[in-house]
């Protein structure tokens, strides 16, 4: 049976098993030695999102980002921005931040996106050939949801490399293992990028374009207006938040269909399955696994009581297989309806980009298959990083 400390040392290909193992022990709510609360049934999770006032996500102050050199300006610059995104606060401020942009991010306004996913993916997927092999993550994943927000931000084409360095800089000193000159370089990447961004606001006030920064600059609610500080810190979260999630999603998936050759081969025959089969590669492995929330009051959770002050960290994988929630939930089935799964999050922190990832999905994995019927592993297997919250594929060679 595995034990909580597992989760931290177990292979990536363990971690769902690590992971069912302790939704079915001790109702699901086990302690680590550092008194971190770890909760895996999908009710719970559900039910501790939706309490924001208990459960907050306050938690920036305390998070490994947070540290950092305060005799550094851009040290200082970086902790300033990063730390005040809605990512990481608590209503009214949360409720202001989100009010003012949750319009640009609607699934109409998203559909109006389709364009520039269209013309990313088809412009990155033109450069192959059938055959080759390639990197599914380094020469398409890990470029397309990086090229599509910049072309809907108006980043100039010029700048989009810098740009996705500069994003890995800002969300990089986030992980604990960046430590030292590695950490300092990434911070100061980050503050690199809330420079740029502070030029390109600057750019669309004088001289407004129907992009997203131009449209965040006018966004009003009732007179209100997000700051200067306030939009430098919303572009680079939408940046940094839809990056690498997305580009889990578009390998993870592929990677689920080399796994269950029927239910490609059922995709193949109905391409109508493809919104399903999204869903069910979210559901199934989910590229964002815990979640972070810091208790603002005592709170019993499944028989055990967690304290104001603790961390507690909500398994998306425990709750999107618990089998209380879905039928034979260790089954990929791109049919499965319905399919509830909490890979986005769930209450008022619900993810502002769930409309785009799955547009991005819904449109690059059908050109990829589509435009390459034979694609199948590559010559070395796929290699993932070993983190704790995100599932993030390293490599995955594919041939075309
Ligand atoms: C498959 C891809 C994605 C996954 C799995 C994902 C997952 C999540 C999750 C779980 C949260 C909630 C975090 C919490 O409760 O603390 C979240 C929030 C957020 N996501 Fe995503 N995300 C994805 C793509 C995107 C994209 C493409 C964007 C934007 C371009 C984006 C922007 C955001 C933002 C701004 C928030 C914060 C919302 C708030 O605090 O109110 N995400 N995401």
């Amino acid at each position: 049976m595995a034990t909580p400390t597992d989760l931290l040392t177990a292979p990536p290909e363990r971690a769902d098993i690590v992971c069912s193992e302790l939704r079915e022990s001790a109702n699901g709510v086990h302690l680590l030695e550092t008194g971190w609360g770890l909760v895996l049934r999908y009710d719970d999770v559900a039910d501790l999102l939706r309490r924001p006032t208990i459960f907050s996500s306050e938690r920036f102050a305390d998070s490994p980002g947070a540290i950092h050199d305060a005799s550094d300006p851009l040290q200082r610059r970086y902790v300033e921005v990063f730390g005040e995104v809605m990512l990481f606060q608590d209503p009214p401020v949360h409720t202001r931040l989100r009010g003012l942009v949750k319009r640009t991010f609607s699934p109409t306004a998203t559909s109006r996106m389709r364009e520039a996913v269209e013309r990313v993916t088809d412009e990155i997927l033109s450069g192959f050939a059938p055959d080759q092999e390639i990197d599914l993550v380094t020469d398409f994943a890990d470029i397309l949801p990086a090229w599509v927000i910049s072309d809907i931000l108006g980043v100039p084409m010029a700048d989009r490399s810098r740009f996705r360095d500069w994003s890995t800089g800002f969300s990089a000193p986030l992980d604990p293992t960046c430590q030292g000159d590695e950490r300092t370089a990434a911070i100061h990447d980050g503050a690199a990028l809330i420079e740029y961004l502070e030029e390109l606001i600057e750019s669309r006030r004088s001289a407004p374009g129907d992009d997203l920064v131009s449209l965040l600059v006018s966004a009003e609610e009732e007179g209100d207006r997000l700051t200067g500080d306030e939009l430098a810190g919303m572009i680079a979260l939408l940046l940094v938040a839809g990056n690498e999630t997305t580009m889990n999603l578009l390998t993870g998936g592929t990677q689920l269909l080399f796994d269950h050759p029927d239910q490609r081969e059922l995709l193949a025959s109905d391409p109508a399955l493809i919104d399903s089969a999204i869903e069910e590669m979210l559901r199934f492995d989910p590229p964002f696994r815990w979640i972070g929330r810091v208790m603002r009051e005592d709170y019993e959770v499944g028989g055990t009581a967690l304290h104001a002050g603790q961390w507690v960290f909500v398994s998306l994988t425990g709750a999107n297989r618990d089998p209380r929630h879905f039928d034979d939930p260790d089954r990929f089935d791109i049919t499965r309806q319905p399919n509830r799964h909490l890979t986005f999050g769930s209450g008022i922190h619900y993810c502002l980009g769930a409309p785009l990832a799955r547009l991005e999905a819904r449109v690059a994995l059908p050109q990829l298959l589509g435009r390459f019927p034979n694609l199948r592993p590559g010559a070395s297997g796929p290699r993932c990083q070993p983190q704790f919250s995100v599932r993030a594929y390293e490599s995955l060679p594919v041939r075309l």
